[in-house]
């Protein structure tokens, strides 16, 4: 009789697998260290999606943290196109050499200048590359880099030169979800949505940039902090680093939380850290004037 299959269990993970299991300076869920780990194993690049100031940035940081690695920040900007990250010719400094008589300027070599890409695929020992925001760049960048990424090698034609990856970079792509990213690209990524922290994550990330901070400031801050994200209409909700901002604040002036939470938005000490568009300013103020009952149906209490 054939045996059954054995299912896989997570406990008996083959050590080398859990390379990435977070570091004192970033909390990371289990499900993100797993994407992380199976974007090492297999090799490709991790996709990282998520509402605004959710650590997609800083995760690459600490990815490179936590593996020993070095870190290449490529930040993608509308105009980025892929071939870009490989190199640039600068020939504007070509010419100035030759008009004011500075080096040679036949070592065209000189005047070569590679891109996070480039340096990611020239590097010695494998690196960390974040690219920074893909779905700033128009439609062709990601499929445009995924080829480069592939091919792991490209020609300097001025040079001659052919740039060969010894190592293939753990790439960390960050988006913010502004366009929809090719089917392509989502197919040959580890994908993972950094989900907004729960209030137990919240405070082992205060933690780790307040250690020890606990207790009723705190709490009251957390109550707060979430009660304006549950505010409907919001137009933009506080994220963690202005939770983290604001809570600076209130260290460093001292200043107290209302007892029984705020009435109005004046009762917030510098609410400007947390809500920094004046239309939700205008949505709290109006929230405030509602009657109380009223206000006590939508979820947590604010604006009592
Ligand atoms: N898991 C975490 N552990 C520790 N700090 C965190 C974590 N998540 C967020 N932070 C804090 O929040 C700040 C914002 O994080 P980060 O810039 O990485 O967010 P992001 O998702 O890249 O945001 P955006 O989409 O605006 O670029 C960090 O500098 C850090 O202080
Ligand atoms: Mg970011």
């Amino acid at each position: 009789m054939i045996p059954p299959e054995k299912e896989p269990s997570l406990t008996e993970e083959a050590p080398t697998f859990r390379r990435f299991t977070g570091t004192d300076g970033y909390v990371a869920s289990r499900a993100l260290q797993d994407a992380v780990n199976v974007a090492l194993s297999l090799e490709r690049p991790l996709l990282l999606k998520g509402e605004p100031g959710t650590g997609k940035t800083l995760l690459a940081h600490h990815v490179a943290r936590g593996l020993g690695m070095d870190l290449i920040v490529w930040n993608v900007k509308s105009t980025t196109k892929a071939r870009d990250g490989l190199y640039v010719y600068d020939t504007v400094q070509r010419l100035n050499d030759a008009r004011f008589g500075e080096g040679d300027v036949r070592d065209i070599r000189r005047y070569i200048r590679y891109g996070p890409l480039g340096r990611a695929f020239a590097s010695p020992e494998r690196v960390v590359l974040l690219i920074d925001e893909v779905d700033k760049a128009d439609i062709e960048f990601p499929n445009d880099l995924l080829q480069e990424l592939d091919v792991m090698s490209f020609h300097v034609l001025e040079t001659d030169e052919v740039v060969s990856a010894r190592h293939r970079p753990m790439v960390v792509v960050t988006s913010n979800a502004e366009k929809e990213l090719p089917d392509a690209f989502l197919r040959r990524c580890v994908f993972h949505y950094i989900d907004f922290p729960d209030e137990d994550q919240m405070r082992a990330i205060v933690d780790v940039h307040f250690p020890g901070l606990a207790g009723k400031l705190l709490d009251d801050a957390l109550q707060v902090f979430y009660g304006l994200r549950d505010v409907p209409g919001l137009r933009k909700k506080p994220s963690t680093s202005e939770l983290l901002d604001w809570i600076r604040v209130l260290l460093a002036s001292g200043a107290r939380l209302p007892e029984g939470g705020p009435a109005a938005p004046g009762d917030v000490p510098f609410l400007g850290t947390l809500v920094k568009m004046e239309e939700d300013l205008q949505t709290l103020t109006a929230r405030a004037a509602r009657p109380a009952a009223d206000v006590r149906t939508a979820g947590r209490r604010f604006f009592r």
